[in-house]
């Protein structure tokens, strides 16, 4: 029988198909020709090696389906293989396998995987999981000697998402950025000995690829700085310093809230306690961020007033209190027409008397409809509680959403970094207002630490 596979390789398709690394990280920009690498790998390795299993991964269901799932049932003449959409595998002629799978948790999720011999092991998307994920999906690579195949693991990510810091410890900043093949030590508990693994990583922009539409291209473009370096450029260090690299604006997921921290609004339940928060500088401009709980304790941002002019953080036209006052009693017009009772909290220095009638004073003067409390205004620990509200639990969703007309948060947060100086603290010179009115709403509301998430933790590449 004669098929014509219809599949040229790009040269950095190439070299993932021909790497002998036990692990390798296709990753870098959007829109590479990763997940079509991935894919066409799996074939023809299963292809190559009858009797082979190749297991997929994908964070989620969807994403699943619509990606690897999709690209396979096309590549893949029936004459080869046998999509069973109940079983989720594609059958091949020759007996072997590929498994499509997500992973929703690291718990019951991972124990499924708990007897299964992965031949070829394969993450769409890495920066999604989790360490221990990986490691432990990595246990169940082996093989019996009949096959004569050695397992390995193929990967495939963008910069970003709640894995990166491992991501690019193990395969990035190990290989020097795909400069070489990197040797790195891996405990075996069965052995009891500690064997080498040979790590590679094959770095990819979007310019590597000629089939991608100029459109995506364009769309790359707008975005944010940090992102856009990432997405277009591959460059891992656009997130480098961020302190808040976790924040993950998932538009795929706006609608079901999975994994992303921005949504898609919805209409709030009248009986969910509404608060403002307020931060306010004498020579800066103010924001304010109105916010909503569920029955949960679960933070929505719903709706926000940034008095910034954008990329101007410091010289942003000044208001005066009652002028501000005036914007905050239309900001909540409509919690007013409901006849709902809003809180306040704010930064502290509002009730400041020593230059005359404190800023507090003069907002209730023109308005009087939210009373402010003080807010905390100890910054680890209000930073501490962004960072456990933005920590993923085991269902996929944080303790804090933000709406997706909230801009300036969205725009604002990723672009904080670390003081070079107060090196655990938040660079005051970058833009953040908002995040100061945050951390006073949280800390008014704060939630105790939840297990560790191990994503969020910065292993180094030899950290088994
Ligand atoms: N070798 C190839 N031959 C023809 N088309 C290709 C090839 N490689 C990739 N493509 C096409 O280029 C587009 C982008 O590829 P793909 O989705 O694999 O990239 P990606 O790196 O996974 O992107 P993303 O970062 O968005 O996940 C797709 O339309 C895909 O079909
Ligand atoms: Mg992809």
């Amino acid at each position: 029988m004669e098929i014509e596979l219809a599949y040229r390789p790009t040269p950095r398709q190439r070299s993932f198909h021909a790497s002998t690394a036990d692990e390798v990280l296709y990753g870098g920009a959007a829109g590479g020709g990763k997940s079509t690498a991935i894919c066409w790998d799996a074939f023809m390795r299963c292809l190559r090696w009858p009797q082979t299993h190749a297991y997929l991964f994908r964070r989620t269901y969807p994403e699943l389906e619509m990606t690897l799932v999709r690209t396979m049932q096309r590549i893949v003449p029936a004459e080869l293989g046998k999509y069973n959409a109940g079983a989720h595998e594609m059958r091949f002629v020759n007996g072997s396998v590929a498994h499509f799978c997500h992973l929703s948790n690291e718990g019951e999720g991972l124990l499924k995987y708990q007897g299964a011999e992965i031949h070829w092991l394969y993450f769409d998307e890495l920066t999604h999981f989790t360490k221990p994920m990986y490691d432990y999906l990595r246990t169940r690579l082996r093989a019996e000697r009949r096959l004569g195949i050695v397992p390995c693991v193929r990967a495939a990510s963008n910069p970003g998402g709640p894995g990166h810091a491992w991501v690019k410890a193990r395969f990035v900043d190990a290989t020097g950025a795909g400069a070489r093949v990197c040797e790195i030590p891996v405990r075996s508990e069965v052995l009891g000995r500690v064997q080498t693994r040979r790590v590679e990583y094959i770095p990819a922009t979007a310019r590597d690829n000629p089939h991608l539409t100029r459109d995506y291209v364009i769309e790359l473009e707008q975005k944010p700085r940090a992102l856009r370096e990432a997405l277009l450029l591959g460059k891992w260090d656009a997130f480098d310093g961020q302190a808040f690299p976790e924040f993950t604006d998932d538009a795929s997921h706006h609608a079901d809230g999975l994994y992303t921290h921005v949504i898609d609004p919805f209409p709030i339940p009248l009986h969910w306690p509404r608060t403002v928060s307020f931060d306010h500088g004498y020579t800066r401009p103010y924001s304010f961020g109105v916010w909503a709980v569920d029955e949960e304790g679960r933070a929505y941002r719903y709706k926000e007033l940034y008095g910034c002019v954008p990329g101007e953080a410091n010289t942003g036209v000044q208001q005066t209190p009652s002028e501000i006052a005036s914007r905050l009693c239309d900001l909540l017009e409509e919690e007013r027409r409901e006849g709902l009772r809003v809180t306040g909290v704010a930064d502290p220095a509002i009730w400041d008397r020593s230059r005359g009638v404190s800023v507090e004073e003069q907002i209730r003067q023109v308005y009087d409809g939210v009373i402010f409390r003080k807010g905390d205004n100890t910054r680890l620990p209000g930073k501490m509680q962004l960072h456990e509200r933005l920590k993923f639990g085991e269902d996929g969703r944080p303790m804090l959403y933000v709406f997706s007309c909230c801009r300036d948060f969205i725009r604002t947060l990723p672009s904080l970094v670390y003081d070079a100086r107060r090196p655990e603290d938040i660079d005051t010179a970058g833009e953040d207002h908002i995040y100061d009115e945050t951390r006073y709403f949280l800390m008014s509301r704060p939630i105790a630490p939840r297990p560790a998430s191990p994503a969020r933790s910065r292993p180094g590449p030899l950290d088994d």
